[in-house]
C-alpha cells in the first residue's frame, strides 16, 4: 500500500488535462513538520495553465478534490495539505501485512534470474580478520534482499586459494617449517611463516625469485607443491567454516581462484587473438590508458598468471553456468581499480554483459582507531571478537533476564547479531571504527536495542493470549493517536526501503529502517497501555503483530535472528 497513491487518487481526475497520474506522484511531498499534515502537494506547476496565483488554485482546487480518504484537506499557501483518514489507512495496512506475513515487502524486481554475489571470499593460510567481516555480511544482506526482491541469489565464495602468495609460503615452510608445530595450530603457524618470509626477504630480496619459482611449479602440477598447497587449503577451510558457522551463513559455491587455474588459457588466446594485449617486458597487459586505468596484467614474464586473468575466467564461467542478470562482488573500495580493469576487458573481448558486473565496496574498518592487516602481524581474529561478543551479550541477559532458559542460544543471536549489525548500520563506503563493547548494548541504535524491541512485542502477544490472526475483515480499527499512526505509516514505508536497498546495494537502508521502526514502536509502548481491556485491545494488538512482522524481517534479511524472548 502507497499513501501516496490515496492523495494522487484524488488528484488525477481533476488534474487529468495536466498532469499525468506519475507526475502528480512525484510531485507530492512528505513534510518534515507532521503538524503540516500527512502529504502535500505544491501547485507551483499549475500557475500557467490555471492563469491564477498558486495559493488560488490550491484553494480553489481543496473545493474540488474527492475528500473521503482524508481527515483533512486545507490550502496553505501554494500547497494542499492532507492528513489522511488513520483508521482507513490503518486498517488497510494491518490487513496487508498480517495477509501476506514474511512476504510483505516483497517486490518484483528480479523477475526470477540469477544473481551471483561474490563476497567473503578470504585468503586461505590467513586468518579470517576482521578485515573480511564487511565482505561477508553486507554479501549475505545484499543475498538475502536480493531473494526479497526475486532474484535468485547464488553466494560465491572466491577463495583466494592462488597466487605468489602460495609460492611464499612454500618458500617459508621449506626454510623453516615444523610438521608437528603446524598441526597443532595451524592457520596461525602458516601466517607466523608467510610474516617471517616478509621480514626475511627484505634482507634477502632472493627470496621473493625464489617464491615466483615455487609458484610457478605450482601452477604447473608439480606433486610435491600440490600436496602442500592442498594441506594448507583443508586447514584454511576448517578455520572459516567455523566463523560461517557462528555467523550462520552459506554459499553455494567456493570456487576459489585455483579453480580457474585450467580455465584462463581460452581467455588469453582470444586476447591475443583478438589483439588486445601487447607484450611489455616479456609480461602481457592489455594497455587501459585511454580510460586512466592501469595497465591489467595478464601473464608475467615467466608464464604466471595473475588475480586479474583468474576473475577474466571466474566472470566468463559465471556468466556460462548461471547466466545471471547481475554479477555482483562485495569488496572493499581499494579493489576498485581491479573490478574497473575487469569490466573494461570484458568490454574490449565483446562481452556485452560486463555491463551487469557491478562492484560493490565498502570502506575501511578500523579496531580502536587503527588499521586491520596480516601483513605486519596486527591479526584480529573474526572469530575471537564473535565469541567475545556472545560473552558480553550473555553478561547483560544473565543481569536482565536470569531465568531465560535458552540463555545460551539467545546470547549466541544477540552478540553475532550486535556485530553484524554494527557492520550493517552504517552506509558502506564509509569507515567506521569497532569498539565492542559498545556494539553489544541494549540502548542506542545498535542490534541488540532492536531485537530487545522484538522480544518485547512478542511478550505482549504472549500476554495478549489470543491468535491474531483473527477476523481481519471484521476488525475495527479504530487507532487514531499520533504513536500508532506512526508505525503505521512506516509500516507502509517498507517496500520502497526494500527497493532502495536493492537499487544501491545499501543494506544500511534496511538497518537504519529497523532502528527507526523499533523507536517507533518503544515510543508507542511507553505512552500507551497497550494491554489495557477496552474497545480498542484488539485494533493495538493487531498493530503489534503487524509491526513484528516487519521487524522480524527486516532482521532477517540483514542475517540477524529474532529471539521470542530475551
Ligand atoms: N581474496 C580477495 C581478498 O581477500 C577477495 C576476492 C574478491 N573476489 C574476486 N572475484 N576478486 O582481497
Amino acid at each position: 500500500m502507497n499513501t501516496k497513491q490515496l492523495f494522487v487518487d484524488a488528484l488525477a481526475p481533476v488534474l487529468a488535462e495536466h498532469l499525468s497520474a506519475d507526475e502528480i506522484l512525484n510531485l507530492i511531498e512528505v513534510p518534515k513538520d507532521t503538524s503540516h499534515g500527512d502529504l502535500a502537494f505544491p501547485v507551483f506547476q499549475l500557475a500557467r495553465v490555471f492563469r491564477k496565483a498558486p495559493a488560488q488554485i490550491a484553494a480553489d482546487l481543496v473545493t474540488e478534490l474527492d475528500q473521503t480518504n482524508f481527515e483533512a484537506m486545507v490550502a496553505v499557501g501554494p500547497y494542499i495539505n492532507v492528513s489522511l483518514k488513520r483508521e482507513s489507512v490503518g486498517a488497510a495496512l494491518v490487513q496487508e501485512v498480517m495477509a501476506a506475513g514474511s512476504v510483505y515487502g516483497d517486490v518484483n524486481i528480479g523477475e526470477g534470474r540469477n544473481m551471483t554475489i561474490d563476497f567473503s571470499s578470504p585468503n586461505i593460510a590467513k586468518p579470517m580478520s576482521m578485515g573480511h567481516l564487511r565482505s561477508t555480511v553486507i554479501g549475505n544482506a545484499i543475498a538475502n534482499i536480493a531473494a526479497k526482491v526475486n532474484y535468485k541469489p547464488v553466494r560465491i565464495n572466491h577463495l583466494g586459494d592462488w597466487g605468489t602468495q602460495f609460492g611464499k609460503l612454500i618458500v617459508a615452510y621449506k626454510m623453516w617449517g615444523d610438521d608437528a608445530v603446524i598441526a597443532a595450530d595451524p592457520v596461525k603457524e602458516l601466517v607466523k611463516l608467510y610474516v617471517d618470509f616478509h621480514e626475511v626477504a627484505e634482507e634477502k630480496p632472493e627470496l621473493e625469485e625464489e617464491a615466483r619459482a615455487a609458484f610457478k611449479r605450482l601452477e604447473d602440477g608439480d606433486e610435491e607443491m600440490i600436496r602442500l598447497w592442498t594441506w594448507f587449503k583443508d586447514e584454511s577451510l576448517a578455520e572459516f567454516a567455523k566463523v560461517y558457522k557462528m555467523l550462520n551463513i552459506g554459499f553455494d559455491s567456493f570456487n576459489g581462484e585455483a579453480f580457474y587455474n585450467d580455465k584462463m588459457q581460452p581467455i588469453i588466446d582470444e586476447l591475443e587473438e583478438k589483439g588486445i594485449t601487447t607484450v611489455n617486458e616479456g609480461a602481457t597487459i592489455v594497455d587501459l590508458e585511454e580510460l586512466n586505468l592501469p595497465p591489467a596484467l595478464i601473464k608475467k614474464s615467466d608464464g604466471a598468471t595473475l588475480y586479474v586473468t583468474r576473475d577474466l575466467a571466474a566472470a566468463n564461467y559465471r556468466k556460462e553456468n548461471y547466466d545471471f542478470a547481475k554479477n555482483v562482488y562485495v569488496v572493499g573500495n581499494e579493489q576498485s581499480a581491479h573490478f574497473k580493469q575487469l569490466k573494461a576487458v570484458l568490454t574490449k573481448l565483446g562481452r556485452e554483459w560486463a555491463d551487469d558486473i557491478v562492484h560493490v565496496p565498502f570502506g575501511l574498518i578500523t579496531l580502536d582507531g587503527k588499521k586491520l592487516s596480516t601483513r605486519k602481524g596486527k591479526i584480529v581474529l573474526l572469530e575471537e571478537v564473535l565469541k567475545e561478543a556472545v560473552d558480553l551479550a550473555l553478561e547483560q541477559i544473565t543481569a536482565k533476564n536470569p531465568d531465560l532458559v535458552n540463555k545460551e542460544e539467545v546470547a549466541h543471536q544477540v552478540g553475532v547479531g550486535a556485530v553484524i549489525f554494527h557492520d550493517l548500520k552504517t552506509e558502506r563506503m564509509n569507515s567506521f571504527d569497532f569498539n565492542l563493547a559498545d556494539i553489544v548494548q541494549f540502548e542506542g541504535e545498535t542490534g541488540p536495542y532492536v531485537q530487545y524491541t522484538y522480544a518485547r512485542s512478542k511478550s505482549i502477544i504472549r500476554k495478549y493470549g489470543k491468535e491474531i490472526t483473527g477476523d481481519l475483515a471484521n476488525l475495527t480499527f479504530d487507532l487514531t493517536d499520533d504513536y500508532s499512526w506512526e508505525i503505521v505509516k512506516k509500516l507502509i514505508d517498507y517496500p520502497r526501503i526494500i527497493e532502495n536497498a536493492i537499487e544501491r546495494f545499501e543494506p544500511s537502508q534496511v538497518a537504519k529502517y529497523a532502528v527507526s521502526l523499533a523507536q517507533l514502536f518503544n515510543k508507542y509502548y511507553g505512552n500507551t497501555r497497550i494491554l489495557e481491556e477496552n474497545d480498542q485491545l484488539d485494533a493495538r494488538l493487531a498493530l503489534v503483530k503487524a509491526m513484528t512482522i516487519v521487524l522480524k524481517d527486516a532482521l532477517n534479511l540483514l542475517g540477524i535472528e529474532a529471539p521470542e524472548e530475551m
